[in-house]
């Protein structure tokens, strides 16, 4: 094994510890500063610092999440006490990660669609990244559904952009997690969410399969297969599992180690749920089903803690057990009881 292809194996065998998901804590300014005004917080430089340290330094995180996903600002900053952030997750042995997309542009002449930009220059901050701590990486493009989208062009698109991207990475000695989320924004029927979905995974994997990436060494995060936010047709879990892994099969290799669900706006216990019925109603997949949530694995950490240190500890219990019975789902060992243990 060369070098750099030991490095990749390393690195997704910590990501991919049985039990254990990522933490999604990479929300840019924009987002942060609209999750930290539901909570009556102001955004500053120190007030996400202060959050972000409260969360990585939340005791026996660790044995319920294998690596968090940093933004640029927060691979840079310092604990209270001077210690770099990055390093309290290492003190725990978790792997530090960071998105390193800008974000989405309009796709021109592609009324209401986007793709995600930032590869210009990625070869060069990654090697900086990676100097600073950084093992792997995060991409995430984003599909539409809407009167005539996603088209064909908008998925070709950010399916290229996202192999490229993972094609970098891999050459620059970091696992690349490939982020293809078809948003749950709509009315679309859970059979619409399964038909596009389907569609933008082959093509994601056709394109990765192009540029030569390794399959074995990347996290793919995509979204559940569900009805639209306002579809008034309802799924069960178990209905939201079966679409999930019909998907999944059709179009994800079994080279592939670990499929790890983006949250998209799903309710905290809702993901949770979800994510057990997964992993327990049919059996055995070739790939590991894990989380790397964002929004519901600090939603009720973030309202604990509303801008004050004081609430510190509060806020890390509350981490601490969405962290765990996530993790319980992901082995298929979750029940609803376990919410008000
Ligand atoms: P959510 O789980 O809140 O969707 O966030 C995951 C993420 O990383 C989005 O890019």
């Amino acid at each position: 094994m060369s070098t750099s292809t030991q490095e990749l194996a390393e690195t997704v065998a910590g990501l991919t510890v049985p039990g254990k998901g990522i933490l999604a804590a990479d929300e840019s300014d924009g987002t942060i500063t609209k999750r930290f005004k539901e909570v009556e917080v102001v955004s500053t430089a120190e007030t996400r610092r202060d959050y972000r340290e409260m969360l990585f330094s939340t005791p026996g995180l660790s044995d319920f999440i294998s690596g968090a996903i940093l933004f640029e600002e927060t691979l840079k900053q310092k604990s209270a006490t001077g210690v770099p952030l990055l390093e309290l997750l290492k003190a725990q042995g978790m792997v530090p990660g960071i998105k390193v997309d800008n974000g989405t542009v309009p796709l021109a002449r592609f009324s209401g669609e986007t793709v995600t930009q930032g590869v210009d220059g990625l070869a060069q901050r990654l090697g900086e990244y990676k100097q600073r701590g950084a093992r792997f990486a995060k991409w995430r493009a984003v599909i539409y559904i809407g009167a005539g989208t996603p088209t064909p062009q908008a998925i070709a698109a950010n399916a290229h952009i996202l192999a490229c991207y993972a094609a970098i990475c891999q050459e620059q000695g970091m696992v690349p997690i490939v982020e293809p989320e078809v948003l749950m924004d709509g009315d679309h029927t859970l059979a619409v969410s399964a038909r596009v979905t389907e569609e933008v995974l082959h093509a994601v994997f056709h394109a990765l399969h192009q540029q030569r990436v390794a399959l074995e060494h990347l996290i793919l995060k995509p979204n559940m297969v569900e009805p639209g936010r306002t579809c008034p047709e309802r799924a069960t879990p178990q209905q939201v599992a079966q679409a999930t892994l019909t998907c999944l099969r059709r179009t994800v290799p079994a080279a592939v180690p670990s499929i790890n669900f983006l949250s998209g706006g799903q309710g905290e216990a809702t993901a949770t749920t979800n994510l057990q019925a997964l992993n327990a109603t049919i059996g055995k997949q070739p790939w590991a089903l894990s989380f790397s949530f964002g929004r519901a694995l600090q939603a009720s950490a973030l309202r604990a803690w509303r801008g004050d240190t004081a609430n510190t500890s509060v806020a890390q219990q509350v981490l601490r057990k969405r962290s765990r019975l996530n993790s319980a789902a992901g082995q298929g060992k979750y029940s609803a009881a376990m919410e008000d243990e």
